[in-house]
């Protein structure tokens, strides 16, 4: 049924309390229309945004306190027996107005005075999407947490660093990890700013065009919390782009932990780390198998999250204003993408703290394939050779490297100097200098720019990213405080009338 009808008489005259709600329902459509079973993530949700109407209604006068007192005490029986004891229903939404009528009789009808299940169910779903996104929140931090942990411990740790997946210069894995911490790091600041626009009231705004009665909005909106009243009422009552926004986010958030996991699968293949066994899975036939299926199910969430993240869009592409029947599929979407990228997260996030980095397996590895190459380049660029002529001569030392067993000493780089300059290299630099340009470790100790791998630069970087993730962890926190004092505030106002 739809929202203008809430009440009527029932099919049995004598009996008031019966609420007309079968003129609809009874239908081979029935089990299609109703939200009820999805619902249960937001029953408590429901059960706090019509305690804090009802109390709105009776500090404002529209209906009486002792009217108040029961539908109040009825929903405290509704919460105790759960949403599985609910009445059959449509949605959430409707049951619980059910189960309070059943309980009080038709004064319990009240509670509907003044909204719609329009604006009611707009609020529910940000008021359960707030505790998603903070949980989400706080799965990122631990991330950043275990990151940064483990690129302290090997801020010196040379490693093979890859373009195109060949190697390419040698850096650290502190370098390396303290790269994600930094891109987790944006991604905590997406579900923060998700977080703050899902954060406001539509309650109120009753179906898309405001109410007669003297409602308090800005009431309602406190006591669950909010930070502020979606102002506009048609706005209200049809906004879900706060759900675009805390699910692109999480599609972001799913996609770093993509590449991410990606790497770790690669490293371990090659055996750069191991993982712990916690985070591993054997094969069924192939007793000496360890693999890293962990990582290639977190590699595979962000497969998820984009697909809710393209369902979302598409189903709230061009919809008429305001509300459309449309938008009861368009949250769930945004629940299963939290649900899948939390999990990821806390799983990336104990993969990388039990990881074991296999220090000598890298260096050797960093040392392969002349990834010194742009080092001894920058050498002779900063003896005062054009920095594309220096290429040029690397370049071909590389070419003759590959042809010999030798590896690229200083020998070959001198032959290809005469080759390409028509005079030694030493002209330009000392056999000392090259010697240590070739080696990863003193490659990386040169790399010294700001935010490169030299241990310096990755201790500093590593420091004010461990600030930031203070900071992030107090956003939370006050956050959680918020709504915290919220609930006790309404809690409290509850008491007064039951
Ligand atoms: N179950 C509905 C939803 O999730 C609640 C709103 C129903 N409103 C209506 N006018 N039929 O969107």
């Amino acid at each position: 049924m739809g929202d203008d009808a809430t009440a009527g008489s029932g099919d049995d005259a004598d009996d008031e309390t019966v609420v007309r709600r079968d003129r609809f329902s009874g239908g081979p459509a029935r089990e299609f229309l109703s939200s009820l079973a999805g619902d249960s993530r937001i029953f408590d949700a429901d059960l706090a945004v019509d305690r804090a109407h009802v109390v709105m209604l009776a500090e404002q006068g529209i209906i009486d306190d002792d009217v108040a007192g029961e539908v109040l005490g009825a929903l405290d029986d509704v919460e105790s027996a759960g949403h599985g004891d609910l009445p059959d229903g449509e949605d959430v939404h409707e049951a619980i107005e059910s189960a309070v009528i059943d309980c009080v009789g038709p004064d319990g009808g009240k509670m509907h005075t003044a909204r719609s299940r329009n604006d009611e169910v707009a609020t529910c779903i940000r008021y359960r999407l707030r505790a998603d996104l903070l949980e989400a929140v706080e799965t990122t931090l631990a991330l950043r947490e275990s990151l940064l942990e483990a690129a302290a411990e090997h801020s010196e740790t040379v490693m093979p660093g890859y373009t195109h997946l060949q190697p390419a210069q040698p850096t650290t894995v502190g370098h390396y990890l303290s790269s994600y911490a930094a891109a987790v790091g944006r991604d905590t600041a997406r579900l923060l700013d998700a977080y703050d626009r899902t954060n406001e009231s539509p309650l109120g705004g009753a179906a898309f065009a405001g109410t007669p009665f003297d409602i308090d909005r800005e009431r309602t909106a406190e006591l669950l919390g909010f930070g502020r009243v979606v102002e506009n009422s048609m706005d209200a009552a049809s906004a879900r782009d706060f759900l675009a926004e805390a699910t692109a986010a999480l599609a972001i958030h799913a996609t770093t932990l993509s590449g991410l996991a990606e790497d770790i699968v690669v490293f371990a293949n090659k055996g750069y780390l191991d993982l712990s066994d916690d985070y591993s899975s054997t094969s069924s036939i192939m007793p000496q198998k360890k693999n890293p299926d962990t990582l290639e199910l977190t590699r595979a969430v962000a497969g998820d999250a984009t697909g809710e993240l393209t369902g979302l869009l598409t189903t709230l592409k061009g919809l008429p204003r305001a509300y459309n029947r449309d938008l009861q599929r368009a949250h769930p979407h945004t629940f299963r993408a939290v649900d899948a990228v939390v999990e990821a997260s806390s799983i990336a996030a104990g993969a990388v703290a039990t990881a074991d980095w296999n220090a000598e397996v890298l260096a050797a590895e960093a040392d392969a394939g002349f990834a010194t190459a742009t080092g001894i380049a920058d050498l002779l660029a900063m003896a005062g050779l054009p920095f594309r002529t220096a290429h040029e001569v690397v370049a071909l030392a590389a070419e003759e490297a590959e042809h010999s067993d030798d590896g690229v000493t200083a020998a070959v780089l001198d032959a290809a100097a005469e080759d390409v300059l028509g005079e030694s290299l030493f002209e330009y630099v000392d056999e000392k200098s090259v010697e240590s340009a070739l080696d990863p470790a003193a490659s990386v100790a040169s790399r010294d720019s700001r935010g490169g791998p030299a241990a310096e630069q990755v201790e500093a970087s590593i420091k004010s990213a461990r600030e930031a993730l203070a900071v992030d962890g107090d956003e939370l926190a006050a956050r959680r405080e918020q709504v915290a004092a919220a609930d006790d505030a309404l809690q409290e106002a509850v008491e007064a009338y039951v």
